[in-house]
């Protein structure tokens, strides 16, 4: 079996302790599988900035760039949040991502039954959600030009054409794949980039995807549909400040930021996996993060970089299996019984042994 080089990058918070948890599902996997997966640990983030003063070391994005694949934790803490600090550990993370040309973050968000009761929708209007949101993940407001006076401040949003396309052609090969329907959210009705970007869209989608049903919406009546009516999307592509907004706030369709993985994927197999949430520095150290997101966000690093879609859709499996058997962290658990994240990750472990030997 040829060897996947997977570099891990834990950073700081709940982050080691989700990466953790992941690292012990892929080895599971691989041990069922009989796969080689080599797995080389590096700094990133707070962490880094600590052990030698860069959110992103040299040798950090350069193994990165060298491996077949990348899990990550989370970044960040009140630890390096002074507004006057020199270097943050966000920054690191953003450097990663444009270094390595990740303009697709991909993140799914389909509830689970067990976990519906968590959140604080109806569940009438949970049943049978499945949708995935595109963010475009290194441009807009995220990486223009900043300014700073003693008395103002400015963020640049700014895209191209061909950032627009890319980014655009990507949600729609996945909507292709699934149910054949794409939106597009922007804020046309006041910022010029967000014209650019319906504009594109629009021809693009004409010209190359006349068969995906493409429908437009403004960022501000969809942060209310996608609460409302959540089971009538299918695949939404946003820009990526709108994407990180909205994909928090679709956190809560499936009842916790520790459920939602994603995938940043460029034009290469290469990709970063990490849960859409942060450090989580209130629950960080105590053994209670949820570490299904990073888990899941592991499969999809099984799917889309490596090519193992049978082992993407095992450990899939198995957090659905943990899930049914009401294993549940705190944030999800309620007044019932809590698992901690290493009894969290054992419940798929096991889930993956008890799956047998895979046919020859
Ligand atoms: P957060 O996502 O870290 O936490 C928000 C809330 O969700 C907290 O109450 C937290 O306890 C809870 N939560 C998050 N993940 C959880 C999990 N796996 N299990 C259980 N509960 C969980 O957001 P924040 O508090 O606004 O940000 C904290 C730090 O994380 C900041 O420095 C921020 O920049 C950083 N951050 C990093 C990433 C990343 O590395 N990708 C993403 C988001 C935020
Ligand atoms: C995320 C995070 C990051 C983002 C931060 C930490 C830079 O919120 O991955 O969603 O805004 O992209
Ligand atoms: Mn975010």
């Amino acid at each position: 079996t040829a060897s996947h080089r997977i570099v891990v990058l834990p950073g700081d918070g709940i982050g080691p302790e989700v990466t953790a948890a992941a690292v012990a599902v892929l080895e599971a996997v691989s041990a069922h599988f009989g796969l080689a997966l080599a797995f080389e640990e590096h700094a990133i983030g707070g962490a880094a900035i600590d052990a030698g003063g860069e959110a992103l070391p040299a040798a950090t994005l350069a193994a990165c760039q060298a491996a077949d694949a990348v899990l990550l934790g989370a970044v960040g803490g009140p630890k390096w949040s002074d507004p006057k600090a020199r270097v943050r550990p966000e920054q690191g993370l953003l450097a990663l991502r444009r270094g390595l040309g990740l303009y697709a973050n991909l993140r799914p968000v389909k509830p689970h039954p067990a976990a519906l009761g968590a959140s604080p929708i109806k569940p009438h209007l949970l049943a049978g959600v499945d949708l995935v949101v595109v963010r475009e993940l290194t441009g807009g407001i995220y990486f223009g030009d900043k300014t700073r006076s003693a008395d103002a401040a400015s963020d640049l949003c700014s895209y191209s054409v061909a950032e627009i396309e890319r980014v655009v052609r990507s949600a729609a090969r996945l909507a292709r794949a699934r149910r054949g329907r794409l939106v597009s959210v922007d804020k046309a009705n006041v910022l010029e980039t967000s014209r650019l970007w319906r504009e594109t869209t629009s021809r693009l989608m004409a010209e190359e995807f006349p068969d995906v049903a493409l429908e437009h919406q403004l960022v501000d009546s969809m942060a209310m549909h996608l609460i409302a009516r959540p089971r009538d999307y299918d695949v939404i592509v946003t820009e990526n400040m709108f994407g990180d907004i909205l994909t928090d706030e679709a956190s809560m369709l499936a009842g916790s930021l520790g459920l939602l993985p994603s995938a940043s994927l460029g034009d290469g197999r290469n990709g970063v996996y990490e849960p859409i949430h942060g450090s989580a520095p209130d629950i960080a150290g105590r053994g209670i993060a949820n570490p299904y997101a990073a888990i899941l966000s592991a499969a999809m690093l099984l799917r889309h970089s490596l090519g193992l879609a049978e082992a993407a859709d095992l450990v899939e499996g198995a957090v659905a299996q943990a899930l049914d058997r009401g294993v549940l962290t705190a944030e999800l658990a309620g007044d019932g019984r809590a698992a901690g994240t290493l009894e969290a990750t054992a419940a798929v472990v096991a889930a993956i042994v008890a799956a047998g030997s895979p046919a020859a």
